[in-house]
Order: C-alpha cells, then structure tokens, then sequence
C-alpha cells in the first residue's frame, strides 16, 4: 500500500510559481505593445529620413529642396496635398508624366526606384501637408502642338500620325481620329471623357491617371484645331528635325528634307543659320546632299563659350566641379565622351541625362540655345 503522501505544500508552491509566470506574461504583453508602439513611430521616422534622402538624390533639381518647385510644380502645396490621396501621389511618381520632364520612377516603368522606395517619398511629402502654403499657379493656355507633341509620342501607335488612323490586315484604315465627321458629330466633353476614363472593353486606355489634367486640355485643343481642318505640326526640336531632313534625304525624299529643313529654320540660331539656307538652296534645287546634311547635323547646335561658361557654374559645377574636376559628376576637364562624340551627341545626352544617375536630363529646364552655349564651353576644356 502507498503511503498516504502530502501534497498541500508542492501545490502551494506550483500555485506561486504559476502566478508569477502569469503575472510576468502580463507584464512583457504590455510592455510589447509599447515596444510595438515605439518602433512603429521609430520606423516611421526612419522612413521619413529615408524618403527625404531618396528626395534630394532625385527630385530636389526640379521640385526644389523644400518643395516650393522650380520646373517642376510646388510639391509643398496645400492645394495639391489636400486634394491628391497618398494613392494619386504614389501613380504619379511610379508612372511620371509621359512627354513632360516628370520621368517615370517606378521600376516596372523603367525607372530606378521600388514600391517601398516610392512609398517613403509619398511619407515624405505627406509630412509637407500641416505647414504647407497655398501655391497659386499661373494662367495655363492650352497648346495644340504642344498636344500633337503629346499625341506624336503616346496616343500614334494606336491612332496612327496625325490621327489619321492605321491600316489593318485587309487594307482598311482603322482608329482614326482625325476625321472631320466624327469630330464634328462630337464635342470636347465627350473627346474628355474618352480620354480620360478609356474604353477599357476596347482597348482604349485609360488615360487620366498618367496625363496631367493640362495635357489632357492640350489634346483638346489639338482636337478643336483637327475639327478647324488644321493641320498641326508637333513641337519639336532642331536635332529632331534635323535627323528627319537627313533620314528622308538618305531616302532620296527632297520635299519632304525640305519640310523639315523650313520647320528647323524657324528655331534655330547661332553662327551655324548659314548652312541651314545654303543646304536649303541646294535641296530645293535637287542637289541636296546627305553628306553635307549629316555634317550639318554632326556640328549642330554651336553656341558662345563665354555665355555657356556662366551657365556652367551656375547649373553644372555643383557636380562636375567648377574646373571640371568631377565631384558626385564625371571630371569634365577633360572627358573622354566629350572628345569622341559630336555636339548634337552631347546636345542629345544633357538634354535626355541618363537614367538612374544623378544626372538628370535638361530637356525644359535649359532651352536648346542654353545647352549648345554650355557645349561650347565645355570643348573649350577638350585638347
Ligand atoms: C526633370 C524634372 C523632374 C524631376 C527630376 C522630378 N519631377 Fe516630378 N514633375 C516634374 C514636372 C514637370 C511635373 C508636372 C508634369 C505635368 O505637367 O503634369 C511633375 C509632377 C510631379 C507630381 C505631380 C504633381 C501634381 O501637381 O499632380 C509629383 C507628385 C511629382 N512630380 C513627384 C516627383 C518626385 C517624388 C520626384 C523624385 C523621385 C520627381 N517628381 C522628380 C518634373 C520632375
Ligand atoms: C494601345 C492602343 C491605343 C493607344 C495608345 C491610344 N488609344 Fe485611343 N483608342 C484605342 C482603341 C482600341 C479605341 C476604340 C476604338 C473603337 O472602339 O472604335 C480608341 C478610341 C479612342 C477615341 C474615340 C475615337 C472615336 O472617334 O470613337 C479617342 C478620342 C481616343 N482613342 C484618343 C486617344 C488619345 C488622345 C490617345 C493618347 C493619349 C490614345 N487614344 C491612345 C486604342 C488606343
Ligand atoms: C546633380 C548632379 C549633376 C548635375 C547638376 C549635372 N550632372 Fe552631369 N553627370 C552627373 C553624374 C552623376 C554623371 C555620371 C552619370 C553616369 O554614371 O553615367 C554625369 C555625367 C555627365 C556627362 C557624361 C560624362 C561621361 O563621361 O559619361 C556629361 C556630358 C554631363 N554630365 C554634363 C552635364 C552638364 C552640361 C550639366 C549642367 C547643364 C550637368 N552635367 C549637371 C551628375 C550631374
């Protein structure tokens, strides 16, 4: 037989050592959900400082240090941050605005920066909101060739050049939008609506999360002035038109180089103006020469060294040092890819910077005559 054991004073003890635990349970449970608490706000902090650094790499040279905007609009703006939800700012930065010099960050677009990246900036300029003052911007004016500019580059795939639609299989001429009758047959508010929302059944996208509501206006205009029977020529470049005249004079295609040449006349400037009529001349007289054409192009745009060299300290030396020893950018005096390539090469490169790098592109922040007058000092640099 068992003797008869006590065990009163083991459950005593098991009873204490149970309450202790508990208690010591309670405790870190709550202390946890102030360790939580903290490093919530710790990682929104941080998040905040890693959005702001991610700020200044990339989007400080067109919105400004604070914001306030400089090419780009105030971003520090009561107006936008009150009316733009943390989604609309996210689309934006991920998509960019396509023809404008806002590029496209997100990496499924091709640009340089991942979802959590991009949500910290939106943490960011969120933080603006409580001190942000009220930005009035200027009067906008619609622009059809700025909207044809717009059309030539996102909506011609589709709708073919000038709207004037794309064959398929059998011949016929689809997708047409420049069509006096239907553009008759409908007004602006309706093209609006299009445009905006999409006809996603169709295959029409959708187009008011990427364009701007004043790129949208321009395409409005551009349809008023298809409605006219205008014809409108895209805004473009001298480079641009440049390398049309010389593709279609390789393509023995004389009116057309002379099209192209009579729209570059118009906005070009500086000592090289000169060849531009004499190559004319010869074009119109059926002596046009593709070598004299692409030198042309080689040596455009030239520019004044001395004007360009004021331009350089102010916008460049911050990176490239203002004897051209490098810094955050690559030494200028001297630079190798300055030295092998030809001005419209360089003129091409600092208008479109490249991707990724600190280097931004200067295309509508500089004018073409700014760039070519910087190019021009920097060859003074070149032996
Ligand atoms: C090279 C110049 C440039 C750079 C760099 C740039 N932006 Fe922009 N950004 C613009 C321009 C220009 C617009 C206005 C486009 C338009 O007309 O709709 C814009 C528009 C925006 C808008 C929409 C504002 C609105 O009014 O709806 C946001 C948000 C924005 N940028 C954020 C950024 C952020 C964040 C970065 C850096 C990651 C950046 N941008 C870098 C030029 C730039
Ligand atoms: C990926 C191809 C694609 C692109 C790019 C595209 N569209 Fe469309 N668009 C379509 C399709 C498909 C339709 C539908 C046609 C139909 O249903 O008859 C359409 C219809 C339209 C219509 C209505 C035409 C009509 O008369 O019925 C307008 C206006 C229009 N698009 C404007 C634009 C503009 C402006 C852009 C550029 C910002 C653009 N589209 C870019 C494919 C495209
Ligand atoms: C915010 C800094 C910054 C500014 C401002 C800047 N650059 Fe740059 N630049 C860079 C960086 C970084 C690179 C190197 C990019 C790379 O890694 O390819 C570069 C590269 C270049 C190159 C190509 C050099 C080579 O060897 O590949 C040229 C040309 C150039 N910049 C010209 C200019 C001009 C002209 C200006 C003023 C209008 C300017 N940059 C302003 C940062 C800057």
């Amino acid at each position: 037989m068992l003797k008869n054991e006590n065990y009163t004073k083991q459950l005593l003890i098991g009873l204490i050592i149970t309450l202790v635990l508990l208690a010591s349970f309670s405790y870190m449970f709550a202390t946890e959900a102030i360790r939580m608490e903290e490093s919530t706000a710790e990682h929104h902090k941080e998040s905040l400082g890693y959005g702001r650094a991610l700020f200044v790499e990339n989007c400080t040279s067109c919105h400004g240090t604070r914001g306030e905007g400089i090419v780009g609009p105030a971003l520090n703006d009561k107006i936008l941050l009150e009316e733009a939800s943390d989604g609309v700012l996210f689309a934006s930065i991920q998509t960019g605005r396509p023809n404008t010099t806002m590029p496209a960050w997100g990496q499924a677009y091709g640009g340089a920066l991942t979802d959590e990246d991009i949500h910290a900036i939106v943490d960011f300029i969120r933080a603006f909101e409580e001190n942000a003052p009220e930005v009035i911007v200027g009067e906008f004016t619609p622009s059809a060739s700025r909207g044809a500019s717009l059309f030539s580059t996102t909506c011609f795939t589709c709708h073919g050049e000038n709207g004037l639609g794309v064959e398929d299989e059998d011949g016929n001429t689809i997708l047409a939008i420049n069509d006096i009758d239907s553009l008759k047959k409908n007004d602006n508010d309706w093209y609006e609506q299009i445009i905006v929302n999409g006809l996603p059944a169709s295959g029409m996208p959708i187009w008011g999360e990427t364009l701007s509501d004043n790129q949208v206006q321009d395409l409005l205009a551009l349809m008023d002035a298809w409605r006219a029977g205008e014809n409108v020529a895209p805004e473009a470049t001298v480079a641009q038109m440049l390398d049309s005249a010389l593709f279609s004079l390789e393509q023995g295609d004389g009116e057309n180089a002379l099209f192209y040449m009579n729209r570059a006349k118009p906005i070009a400037f500086g000592p090289l103006l000169t060849d531009f009529e004499s190559i004319s001349a010869d074009i119109a007289a059926g002596n046009g020469d593709a070598a004299t054409m692409a030198d042309l192009r080689d040596a455009w745009p030239t520019g004044d060294a001395e004007a360009g060299e004021a331009l350089y300290k102010e916008t460049c030396a911050g990176c490239h040092g203002s004897e051209g020893q490098g810094g955050v950018g690559k030494r200028m005096q001297p630079n190798d890819f300055i030295t092998e390539s030809t001005n419209a090469d360089v003129f091409a490169f600092t208008q479109a910077g490249r991707e990724g790098t600190a280097m931004q592109g200067y295309k509508g922040i500089l004018t073409e005559e700014q760039l070519a007058n910087i190019i021009a000092f920097l060859r003074t640099w070149q032996e």
